[in-house]
């Protein structure tokens, strides 16, 4: 048997499928099985059966079944081996996993030097430049602390002689904390405000870095075994709670959209990092919401990359509406000054996709001669 399957095993064994299903409905005891109202579709009789000795559950209204891994996974939008950890933490099973465990010394590596980031920005007298820079931006401790921000020194290889004495310098090229030109190794991260990117199991895997001034504006790890560029969402993390209970996602393009957002008390926010959307991040965030609106910063370059990502959206079936910002902002500097409200206001007056579409064909063709017609047309097939 495969290792994976003996950890399912014993995770089967050991925890109680009935209390963890009653965690989300609500079970009547009905002879050797349970019984209540199914959550994957709204049922008024309870058409739910749990049959706890065979560690199967079944809905006689919709045809949902499987078991205990799989309601999880159905329930909380994970995936199986997110299913598997949670349970085998609750059923205090070691998990015996192979490929993962390559890597958590890698993962132990970032979070060492997530750490130390935070450590430079809140406690380091080198790090009042970055303080400052935070706090003026409205940013308070209290935030840095839950975004767990950072700050990397000025300078060629501050870290690379504070890391370098315990990792190999390869190890730490390999995840993009070091960056190897020809005969030199120098840090990436240089006099820059750090942002740490998460997993969804709350582990650092990544950085994005800003400079105060200079190009480019903000430097990202680079692909690393952890660290999947296109897969990843800024904020999902803590965005995924609210998203899931109102299956609405908001998508921007930077981490301080999400931050200033989450400050503003709006928590439903993930960042594309960028403007480049790719399908595994849709599809990601397809896994917990039904509807995204895209909040997009509000230059030429957000309106293109509106368009694309909206196709994208789509793809992964999920329904999509474009907020529009006013000219020239973004969602950081439009909900730092108009607040929660102004945000939730231009978000409730999104445009519904077709509407979006519809009105950029307008802009892009002229449609009152037959050529235009025909090249919106052409468009349109593409599309849909
Ligand atoms: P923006 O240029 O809109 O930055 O890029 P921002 O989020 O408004 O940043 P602040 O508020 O000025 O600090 C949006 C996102 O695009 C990615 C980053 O993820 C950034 O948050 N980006 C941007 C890069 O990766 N590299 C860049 O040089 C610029
Ligand atoms: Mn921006």
């Amino acid at each position: 048997m495969s290792k994976d399957r003996l950890d399912v095993q014993m995770v089967k064994e050991r925890v109680d499928m009935v209390s963890v299903i009653s965690r989300y409905v609500s079970l009547a005891k009905t002879g050797t099985s349970h019984k209540g109202r199914c959550p994957f579709h709204s049922d008024d009789t309870p058409s739910l059966v749990v049959n706890a000795q065979k560690g199967l559950w079944h809905c006689f209204g919709c045809g949902e079944g499987g078991d205990l891994f799989s309601f999880l996974m159905k329930i909380e939008r994970i995936s199986f081996l997110e299913a598997l950890e949670r349970l085998a933490a609750e059923a205090g099973v070691s998990l015996r996993r192979r490929d993962d465990s390559a890597k958590e010394p890698l993962r132990e590596i970032i979070a060492e030097a997530a750490a130390y980031f935070a450590d430079n920005l809140t406690n380091d007298p080198g790090g009042e430049k970055a303080r400052k820079y935070l706090l003026q931006r409205g940013y308070k401790q209290e935030v840095w602390k839950q975004f767990c921000l950072g700050y990397a020194f000025p300078g060629w290889d501050r870290l690379k002689k504070k890391f370098g004495k315990r990792y190999k310098v390869e190890t730490l090229v390999n995840l993009g904390l070091l960056v190897k030109r020809e005969d030199r190794c120098y840090d990436r991260f240089r006099d820059r405000i750090i942002f740490p990117i998460h997993d969804l199991s709350g582990r650092p895997i990544a950085f994005g870095g800003r400079a105060f001034e200079g190009e480019p504006k903000y430097l990202n790890s680079s692909q690393n075994p952890l660290f999947d560029k296109g897969g990843q969402l800024y904020g999902l993390l803590w965005a995924r709670k609210e998203i899931s209970s109102c299956r609405t996602a908001i998508l921007v393009e930077g981490y301080t959209d999400v931050i200033s957002a989450s400050i503003a008390g709006i928590e439903n926010v993930v960042g594309s990092m960028g403007t480049a959307l790719t399908q595994r991040q849709a599809d990601l965030l397809a896994r917990f919401a039904d509807e995204v609106v895209i909040a997009y910063d509000r230059d030429a370059a957000g309106g293109a990359a509106s368009l694309r990502g909206m196709r994208i959206l789509r793809n992964s079936g999920l329904n999509v509406r474009v907020a529009e910002l006013p000219i020239g902002e973004d969602p950081d500097s439009f909900v730092s000054r108009e607040g929660a409200e102004g945000m939730l206001a231009v978000i409730g007056e999104s445009t519904p996709f077709h509407h979006f579409f519809v009105r950029s064909l307008e802009l892009r063709y002229d449609l009152s001669t037959v050529a235009g017609k025909e090249g919106a047309l052409e468009e349109s097939r593409a599309f849909y």
